[in-house]
């Protein structure tokens, strides 16, 4: 008897538990809606944090092939068109941050606003 009263506990942990799940997933897609992506005024500031969330700076030091450390280097890698091929994974450039992997679409929407609004510091 006690064995079924705690299986059935269990059960109802279960439940409860994966409803949860499913309600934090549903709301983590609901923020990458391209409704709520907002992209007036972009600046680099956005621009910054969009690089560090996405652990893109880490590599991307001052001394790397590709410096993405501060506003004149990510704007010169904008403008060569080589930030939107990488992202974007644009055959002729290196796909970042990885080949099956894209950044989140409105980070990448938010980066091409940037250069179509004269990559604004
Ligand atoms: C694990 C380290 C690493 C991470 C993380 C990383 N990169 Fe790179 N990235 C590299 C290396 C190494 C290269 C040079 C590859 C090559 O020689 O083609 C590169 C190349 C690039 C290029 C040049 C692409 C080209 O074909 O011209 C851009 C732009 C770039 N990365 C942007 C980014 C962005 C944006 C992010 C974050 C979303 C990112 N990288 C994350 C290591 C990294």
């Amino acid at each position: 008897m006690k064995q079924t009263v705690f299986f059935i506990f269990l059960l109802f942990l279960t439940c409860i538990l994966s409803v949860h799940c499913k309600k934090d997933s549903v709301e983590k897609s609901n923020q990458n809606n391209t409704n709520s992506c907002d992209t007036t005024n972009v600046t680099y500031a956005r621009i910054f944090s969009i690089l560090s969330n996405n652990s893109c700076t880490g590599c991307h030091g001052a001394a790397s092939s590709v410096p993405l450390n501060n506003y004149e280097n990510v704007k010169a890698a904008a403008l060569s068109g080589r930030l939107v091929g990488a992202v974007e994974h644009l055959s002729g450039f290196t796909p970042m941050p990885n080949s099956n992997q894209k950044i989140p679409e409105c980070d990448r929407k938010a980066i091409k606003a940037w250069i179509n609004q004269g990559t604004k510091n």
